[in-house]
C-alpha cells in the first residue's frame, strides 16, 4: 500500500466491503434443500459424515468433457491413490520459502532486476521513475509461459508474462516512513516517488530459458523484453464501449486511447498466442470527486470510486475525476496482449464489461468459440462469462486478435437446485433498457455491475480465479472468502444474505464452486453446480469447513484465491489470507495440490508456502509441466507485528522479512520462483 495513512490491506479492507445492493430474496428454504442433497455427503455435517456416507461422490455420468477426457494424459497414482506424487510439505510460517521434497523452488526474477542491456542495476536508495521503467516491476502476481517460438512446442524456452499489480510505498522508499513509525503520511509522497509506482506497474515480458543443468534464468537483453506500465504503455479500446462517451477525457477527446493499465491481478492467455490481464482495484487510484447528481455516481458508487489510496490524482489529472469526470471508466477491464511483437499496443476489451477483474480463463468451445470466464473479486460480485461470436481458426491469428471484440457477456445466477443460469448482458433485453440507465451496449459494458444486479446475478465471496480442467472441461471457481455475509436469523429473516452456492455466514475461509458445463458445451445457457469443497480447518467446527477426510493437517487451507491446472488437469490452488492469516489458519500462504475426481476428490496437500507477510499469486504451468511459475506478492508486510522491531505493520527500514536476498540494506522484493523436480521431470509426479 502506499503512502497514505492506511496499508494496502486497511484500503482492501474498505474496497472489498459490499458496494452492490441488496438484491436477492432469503434464501434459507434453498439452503436447507441443498444441505437435504450432496452437501450432506461432502461433510458440511463435519467430516464424519463423510466417513459414514462413504467416499466423496465422482465425477457424475455426463458432466465431464468427454472429448477433453480422452485427450487427456492418465492421471499419475501414488500407493495411496492420489493424482499428485510427492512427500506434502508441513504447514508453518519463517521468514522464507518452502518447497515439497524432491522439488527446486529457485528465485527467477526480482523487483528491480534489470530487463534490458543497458538498464541500471537496482539500487533501493538511488531509485529513479527512469530506472525503475527498465527494470522488473513490483508485486509480481498472474504469469504465463508462451512458448519461442510462437506455436512451437517448446517448453525450455519462452516469454514469461508477468502481472505488477500494485505498489507499496512505505516498503519501497527509504526514509518515507519516520523512525518509530509504521507508515508515512500521504504529505510526504512526492512526484518522483508516484512516477516509479507508476512504472512499478503494469506486467512484464521477459524471455526465459532452461539451462543444461535444468535451471531457468531470464534473458537480460533479450529484443523480447517490455515493461508495460502506467507512465507511457498506450493502449486502445476495442469492443462496444470503445468511443463511448462516457470514457472521453480531455487528454482522449474520441474515448479510444489510454496510457497504462491498473492494479492487474490474475489473468490468461489465449491459444492464438496473447496474454490477458484483468484490471482489479482501479478504484484506489482517482481523487476528487464528482457532484452526487452526476449520471456517473451511480456507477462510481458501485465500483467505490474514488477511493484513498494512491497519491497519483495529485500529480497527474488523469487520476482526478474533478478534473475530468470520465477518467476511472477508462480502467477495470481485461487487457490483450501480443508478447510476441514488443511494438504492439495492448488492447482493452471492452466487451469482457468492466469491473473488479480478477482472472480470465480461456476454453475454446467445441464449436470453435472462445469462452472467458471471470470473476469479480469484491464481496457479493459475480461470476461472469464471455461467449465469442465468431470462431477460433488455429490458421489466422490476425482474426483470432478480434474474436475477444464482439460476443455475449452473461452473470451467473447460482439456483438451489443445482443448476446456474447464465444470463445474457445485452442492452435492450429485459431490464437493461434506457428507463434503468442503459442507453446502448457501451451503457451496459461499462456498468456491467448495475447491469448484473438488474438481471438478478448471484451475490458471491468474492470470485477471483475462474479455471477450465482441461481433461474434464468441468469449471473451477475460487471463492476467497466474504466475512460480511450474514446469517439467517428468526428474528431478521430479510437480513439473511446466505445462498445455496454461498453457503455460510461469516466465510473467513472461501470455498470452491464447481460447474459442469451439459455434455461439455461451454456456450449453453445453463450449467450445474456443486461445491467442491469448504476451506477452513476441518478439526474446528465452528469454520464448517469439508475436505475429503484423506486430507491430513497440512492440507487443509483458507482463502483459495489463483489456481491452475497442469496439463494433465490436476487442479493447483494458492491462497491469500491478508493480514489476517494468523486467524484464518495461523500459517502462511501457498499452494495446495486439490484432487478434483474418484474416491480421494476434495483432498489437498501442501506443496509450497511462501516467506512471512507474502501472498501466494499467479501460478503456471510450462507445457510439459516440468516448471511451475509462482508469484511471491509483498513478502515482509501482511500480518507481520510479532517480528518487526516496531511491533508494527512491515517496512522499508523494519519488514517482516528481508526474502528474497536477506542482505540488511536490501528490502524484500517481491519475486517470481521456479519450481521444478530435483532430476527433472514433471512436478508432482
Ligand atoms: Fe488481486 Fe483478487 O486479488
Ligand atoms: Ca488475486
Ligand atoms: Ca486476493
Amino acid at each position: 500500500m502506499s503512502v497514505d495513512s492506511i496499508t494496502f490491506e486497511e484500503f482492501e479492507a474498505v474496497q472489498n466491503r459490499a458496494s452492490s445492493p441488496e438484491n436477492e430474496p432469503t434464501f434459507g428454504e434453498v439452503v436447507q434443500q441443498r444441505l437435504g442433497r450432496r452437501d450432506i455427503l461432502r461433510g458440511i455435517l463435519g467430516t464424519s459424515a463423510i466417513a459414514a456416507f462413504g467416499p466423496a461422490i465422482p465425477l457424475p455420468a455426463g458432466m465431464g468433457d468427454a472429448a477433453a477426457q480422452a485427450a487427456a494424459r492418465p492421471l499419475p497414482k501414488d500407493k495411496d491413490g492420489f493424482s499428485f506424487v510427492f512427500d506434502e510439505l508441513a504447514r508453518g510460517v519463517d521468514e522464507t520459502h518452502h518447497v515439497a521434497a524432491g522439488h527446486n523452488a529457485d528465485v527467477l526474477i526480482r523487483w528491480g532486476d534489470p530487463l534490458f542491456a543497458n538498464a541500471p542495476a537496482f539500487d533501493p536508495q538511488k531509485q529513479t521513475p527512469q530506472s525503475q521503467l527498465q527494470q522488473f516491476g513490483y508485486n509480481c502476481d498472474y504469469t504465463a509461459f508462451m512458448p519461442l517460438p510462437l506455436g512451437s512446442k517448446t517448453a525450455d524456452h519462452g516469454l514469461l508474462w508477468v502481472n505488477h499489480e500494485y505498489t507499496i510505498a512505505d516498503m519501497m522508499f527509504p526514509g518515507l516512513v519516520p523512525e518509530g513509525q509504521d507508515r508515512s503520511v500521504p504529505e510526504a509522497i512526492t512526484k518522483d516517488m508516484v512516477e516509479i509506482e507508476m512504472a512499478a506497474h503494469g506486467g512484464s515480458i521477459v524471455e526465459i530459458k532452461r539451462g543444461k543443468d535444468g535451471k531457468w534464468a531470464y534473458v537480460r537483453d533479450s529484443k523480447y523484453n517490455r515493461r508495460i506500465n502506467a507512465v507511457n504503455t498506450e493502449m486502445e479500446f476495442t469492443g462496444p464501449a470503445a468511443g463511448h462517451a462516457r470514457m472521453k477525457t480531455k487528454d482522449d477527446p474520441a474515448g479510444r486511447k489510454v496510457i497504462g493499465m491498473l492494479n492487474n491481478c490474475a489473468g490468461g492467455f489465449t491459444p492464438w498466442g496473447t496474454v490477458l490481464s484483468g484490471e482489479e482495484n482501479i478504484d484506489g487510484y482517482f481523487m476528487g470527486t464528482v457532484d452526487q447528481s452526476h449520471p456517473e455516481q451511480r456507477n462510481y458508487d458501485r465500483m467505490t470510486v474514488p477511493s484513498p489510496w494512491y497519491q497519483w490524482g495529485r500529480f497527474h489529472d488523469r487520476f482526478n475525476i474533478n478534473k475530468d469526470p470520465y477518467a476511472a471508466n477508462r480502467y477495470g477491464w481485461i487487457v490483450e496482449i501480443d508478447p510476441y511483437d514488443p511494438t504492439s499496443t495492448p488492447r482493452k476489451l471492452t466487451a469482457l464489461g468492466r469491473f473488479k477483474h480478477e482472472g480470465a480463463g480461456v476454453h475454446v468451445n467445441k464449436d470453435g468459440r472462445v469462452v472467458v470466464y471471470m470473476g469479480d473479486d469484491q464481496k457479493f460480485e459475480h461470476v461472469y462469462r464471455f461467449v465469442s461470436k465468431g470462431k477460433f481458426n488455429p490458421a489466422d491469428r490476425k482474426a483470432n486478435m478480434k474474436l475477444l471484440d464482439e460476443g455475449t457477456l452473461s452473470v451467473a445466477r447460482f439456483d438451489a437446485d443445482g443448476s446456474v443460469h447464465w444470463l445474457p448482458l445485452v442492452h435492450g433485453k429485459g431490464p437493461l433498457t434506457a428507463a434503468n440507465g442503459f442507453k446502448d451496449q457501451g451503457d451496459v459494458m461499462i456498468s456491467a455491475r448495475l447491469a448484473a444486479t438488474h438481471l438478478g446475478a448471484t451475490r458471491m465471496d468474492r470470485p477471483e480465479d475462474v479455471e477450465v480442467n482441461p481433461r474434464t472441461g468441468l469449471v473451477y471457481i475460487m471463492l476467497t472468502n466474504n466475512d460480511d455475509r450474514a446469517p439467517e436469523s428468526p428474528l431478521h429473516p430479510a437480513q439473511a444474505q446466505v445462498n445455496a452456492a454461498n453457503p455460510r455466514a461469516g466465510n473467513s475461509w472461501g470455498h470452491i464452486v464447481e460447474m459442469a458445463p451439459p455434455g461439455g458445451d461451454h456456450t449453453a445457457d445453463s450449467f450445474k453446480w456443486e461445491i467442491l469443497l469448504k476451506a477452513g480447518n476441518p478439526a474446528k467446527p465452528e469454520t464448517a469447513a469439508s475436505f475429503n477426510p484423506a486430507t491430513t493437517e497440512n492440507g487443509w487451507f483458507a482463502c483459495p484465491d489463483n489456481c491452475a491446472f497442469d496439463s494433465m488437469g490436476r487442479l493447483w490452488v494458492g491462497t491469500d489470507q491478508g493480514n489476517k492469516w494468523q486467524w484464518t489458519s495461523g500459517d502462511a500462504d501457498g499452494i495446495w495440490a486439490v484432487e478434483t475426481e474418484g474416491p480421494l476428490r476434495g483432498t489437498a496437500r501442501m506443496f509450497f508456502r511462501v516467506p512471512i507477510g507474502a501472498e501466494m499469486t499467479g501460478p503456471s504451468f510450462t507445457p510439459d509441466d516440468g516448471a511451475l511459475f509462482l508469484s511471491v506478492q509483498h513478502p515482509g508486510v501482511d500480518g507481520v507485528e510479532k517480528v518487526t522491531k516496531s511491533g508494527g505493520r512491515g517496512t522499508f527500514a523494519d519488514p517482516g522479512t528481508r526474502w528474497p536476498d536477506f542482505k540488511p540494506d536490501m528490502p524484500p522484493r517481491p519475486s517470481v520462483v521456479v519450481v521444478t523436480r530435483k532430476g527433472g521431470g514433471p512436478i508432482g509426479v
